[in-house]
């Protein structure tokens, strides 16, 4: 038995470029994972296929994005193999957080390590982005400048652990709507990224200066539940910047410390805002143990 975990991520920086012929859209992004885990357990099955549980109701199983990423892989490196993989869900769904896209990397990540098919990252990421556009980054996580749909990736040195508070206001966003709504407001010049023009000074006062999200505003005009929690979130203690995540709904919260990201995520969740995420930036993508350093968001070292 092999247990993995996949992180969550957020988006520093989102610049949409423009509208492709295949209907994506182009995007200048930086991804970064963080210390909010979902848990893969991987297992060797003696009859070829994959078979997939979770903690909660996924619906039909050959439509989740584990089992895909997992069959792409099997079909086309190891036809005569079987596993069964359990997935416990932490990371919250249609949040912009990247959970299901994290978990399909994991997949890949796990099994090739349980079928010991030794197949570099550079192949596992070219299976896994076929099953999404944001996957391929998970697979080495960290901190990434993507481009093209999100596939394109750039690793970079990890910056200085950064703590944040994740608020998901229990809505579901589904990306498209929010591509959509965007798509009908094309009309700006597109920012330049600085991100990593500033990385080595990079804290939790000097990253305001560099973070953006071009979707933030159609995720707000396409959610009115994001709206309200956006609109109660404004004026927090300790907090230097917020931006929604991708294409939302999590707002992410740069916070001065730890302390004041743990007062705050209690806070929010004793108003009712949703369910909040005391996490740090993590330098890790779908690996054997967290390297949060300290408790982490369903990660191992959350146990006991
Ligand atoms: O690639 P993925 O299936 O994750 O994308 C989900 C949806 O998000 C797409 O169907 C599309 O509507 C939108 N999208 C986009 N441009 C991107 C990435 C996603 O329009 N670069």
């Amino acid at each position: 038995m092999l247990t993995l975990y996949a992180p969550a991520k957020i988006n520093w920086f989102l610049e949409v470029t423009g509208k492709r012929p295949d209907g994506y859209h182009e995007l200048v992004t930086v991804m970064q994972a963080i210390s909010l885990f979902d848990r893969l357990d991987f297992e060797e099955a003696s009859t070829p296929g994959i078979s997939l549980t979770c903690n909660i109701d996924l619906g039909p199983p050959e439509k989740n994005l584990v089992y895909r990423a997992a069959e792409i892989l099997r079909k086309a490196h190891a036809p005569a193999r079987g596993a069964k993989i359990h997935l416990e869900k932490h990371i919250p769904h249609g949040a912009g957080l990247g959970g299901g896209s994290s978990d399909a990397a994991c997949a890949v990540v796990g099994l090739n390590k349980l079928w010991n098919l030794n197949l570099p990252d550079a192949r596992l990421e070219g299976l896994v982005s076929q099953v999404g556009s944001d996957c391929a980054f998970f697979v080495r996580g960290g901190i990434a400048l993507c481009t093209g749909r999100g596939e394109i990736i750039e690793h970079k040195p990890p910056i200085t652990k950064i703590d944040i508070v994740v608020l998901y206001p229990d809505v579901v966003l589904p990306t498209p709507d929010v591509y959509r709504d965007l798509s009908r407001h094309l009309t700006y010049t597109p920012k330049d990224c600085y991100f990593f023009h500033e990385s080595g000074l990079l804290n939790a006062l000097s990253v305001p200066k560099v973070v953006f999200n071009r979707l933030e505003e159609a995720a707000l005009r396409v959610s009115p539940g994001l709206r309200e929690v956006w609109g109660k979130t404004e004026h927090e203690r300790s907090v230097t910047c917020r931006f929604v995540s991708g294409s939302g709904s999590a707002i992410a919260f740069v916070m001065m410390n730890r302390s004041a990201a743990l007062d705050l995520a209690r806070l929010f969740e004793r108003r009712g805002l949703g369910r909040a995420f005391a996490v740090t930036t993590v330098t890790v993508g779908a690996s054997e143990s967290s390297d949060a350093g300290h408790r982490s968001v369903g990660g191992p070292d959350q146990a006991g």
